[in-house]
């Protein structure tokens, strides 16, 4: 969110140059602020990786990322030159104490050449088992140690329990202060999900009924079209309760669920938002049933092209027993949101690539119109739409004209492309910004990344303890496994078909919309 004070001099230490995460998205997004002439002016960075890579290879394979994933598209001749003149690499092993001394010289003598003292963010895009190495050993060779000016990114998975999860915050906070450590979840960084704070925060309209009394249920959605691709071997010891639930999703929650913060302020927010998963209603383990569905897609079909099952995909177990679908129920006990249900979901191969976040309101306390009046009765929506669109959504009842009161639902929307004309950063821009800046406020603090696990913790065990019998039980190209429409039937209620598929069905890309029943 950038509000702190940018530093003079800076420079970024990938731990995994190699991996995906640098070449997708990490190089991508600080080419991007070097273009906008975001970054400081001293900036270099220095890419740490396996030697049998090599120089020459990471460079090209930078390049490629940039041209590949770049907002700008590839990037021209000279401006590469310029930021590739920034990068610099480190052939290492990063277990090993010697990489760090080495490191450590790097450093002084850019300082040195610089003539100050540079930020230095040490970002871990490695495998979870090699970070305990690392922050051991940045730890020794007093990399750590400015409070000020040494900060350690960690991206997820943030453990794979709670156990797991504690004894990861226990090694970090050992060698840094909690005040340098910035838990990357990149969903924190798109626009939209901090949209849903100025929504309800800097909008006098929505707060007076975000509460129970007025809402009916909430439902947040994060479909992807894709299967697992080259992640394979990552995404088979995960699952989607893991990978997605356990922060993407539940950090979307803790927004639409939180109270007011006192102050826009790193500290504030994150304690509303910590508030929130304390309050999530513990499931005892026989509730996890009818509290948690998973899934597994097989081989089915996306836009006419057969696609193979995730047993039949690169680097999982050929009887893998892993879900790629995850729906759950949850309630947050307190005040505002005793009895609003929480459905959360999220799968891999379903029909589109939509994520948003749907609040039901409930009907009006009495109806004056006939029952013949209402041409398809709907109830009131507010849709937050994160991807592929960006925007809000409002649905309500209007009159149809004519002569009869004839009533039916209309959809207004606010598209953040239209409205503001501008293009919105990537998630991983903003949030690379904001370490920088010292500006914590988009990231996970040590008590919600506990808590997060804590809530998820009888429904890992149980779905670990009771192998599912029916997997795969989705084709690929659907919304998921049946028990996923039962999970809400039993409430009588039903998943809302994505909003903006349900625009694209009827075809209208007005500002004021009329929505037909949308096929399923
Ligand atoms: C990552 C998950 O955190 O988020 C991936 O590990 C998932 O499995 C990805 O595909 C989705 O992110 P986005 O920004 O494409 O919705």
């Amino acid at each position: 969110m950038a509000t702190e004070r940018q530093p003079e001099a800076a420079v970024f230490v990938i731990f995994g140059a190699g991996g995906d995460l640098a070449w997708r998205k990490l190089i991508p997004g600080l080419y991007q602020l070097f273009l906008d002439q975001r970054l400081p002016e001293r900036v270099a960075v220095i890419g740490l990786g396996h030697a049998e890579v090599g120089e020459a290879e990471l460079r090209r394979r930078f390049r490629q990322g940039v041209d590949q994933f770049s907002r700008q598209g590839p990037a021209p001749e000279a401006t590469w030159e310029l930021f590739a003149s920034r990068l610099s690499f480190l052939a290492a092993e990063l277990d090993q104490p010697e990489t760090y001394t080495e490191l450590a010289k790097k450093l002084a003598a850019q300082d040195q050449e610089w003539h100050t003292r540079a930020q230095h963010v040490f970002y871990l895009a490695v495998p979870p088992r090699l970070i305990e190495p690392i922050v051991r050993n940045l730890g020794r060779a007093r990399l750590s140690r400015d409070r000020l000016r040494a900060r350690i990114v960690v991206e997820k998975p943030f453990g794979r329990d709670l156990a797991s999860a504690q004894a990861l915050n226990r090694t970090l906070t050992q060698v840094f202060h909690e005040s340098q450590i910035f838990r990357i979840d990149h969903y924190l960084g798109k626009e939209t999900v901090q949209n849903l704070l100025a929504l309800r925060f800097a909008n006098t309209l929505f707060e007076p009924v975000w509460n129970r009394g007025y809402i009916d249920h909430v439902q947040i959605t994060v479909a992807e079209r894709d299967g697992v691709g080259t992640r394979g071997h990552y995404y088979d010891r995960t699952g989607a309760l893991r990978d997605m639930i356990q922060n993407h999703l539940l950090q979307l929650l803790c927004l639409v669920a939180m109270e007011p913060p006192v102050s826009f302020t790193a500290d504030e927010v994150r304690n509303q938002k910590a508030e929130v998963l304390h309050a999530l209603r513990p499931l005892a383990p026989e509730q996890v049933e009818r509290f948690a569905v998973r899934g597994q897609y097989g081989a089915g079909w996306l836009d006419g092209e057969q696609v193979p099952g995730y047993r039949g995909e690169h680097n999982v177990a050929l009887g893998s027993l892993t879900e790629t679908f995850a729906a759950v129920k949850l309630y947050v006990d307190n005040w505002r949101w005793q009895g609003v249900p929480f459905y959360l979901r999220t799968g891999k191969r379903l029909p589109a690539r939509i994520s948003e976040v749907s609040i039901q309101f409930k009907p009006v306390p009495h109806q004056i119109f006939p029952p013949e009046a209402f041409q398809d009765p709907r109830p009131n929506r507010l849709i937050v739409a994160i991807q592929p669109e960006e925007g809000i959504l409002l649905r309500f009842v209007s009159k149809y004209p004519g002569p009869a009161m004839r009533l039916a639902p209309v959809l207004m929307q606010f598209y953040y492309r239209e409205a503001f004309k501008t293009p919105s950063p990537e998630a991983y821009e903003t949030l690379l910004l904001d370490v920088l800046r010292g500006d914590a406020t988009l990231f996970m603090r040590a008590d919600q990344a506990e808590a997060a696990w804590e809530v998820l913790a009888p429904i890992l065990e149980a779905w670990e303890t009771v192998r599912p019998y029916d997997f795969p039980n989705y084709p690929a190209g659907t919304w998921g496994p049946d028990a996923a429409e039962a999970l809400l039937a039993q409430d009588g209620r039903s998943w809302v078909l994505p909003t903006f598929l349900e625009c694209q069905l009827c075809q209208e890309e007005l500002t004021i919309c009329q929505v037909t029943e949308a096929p399923r």
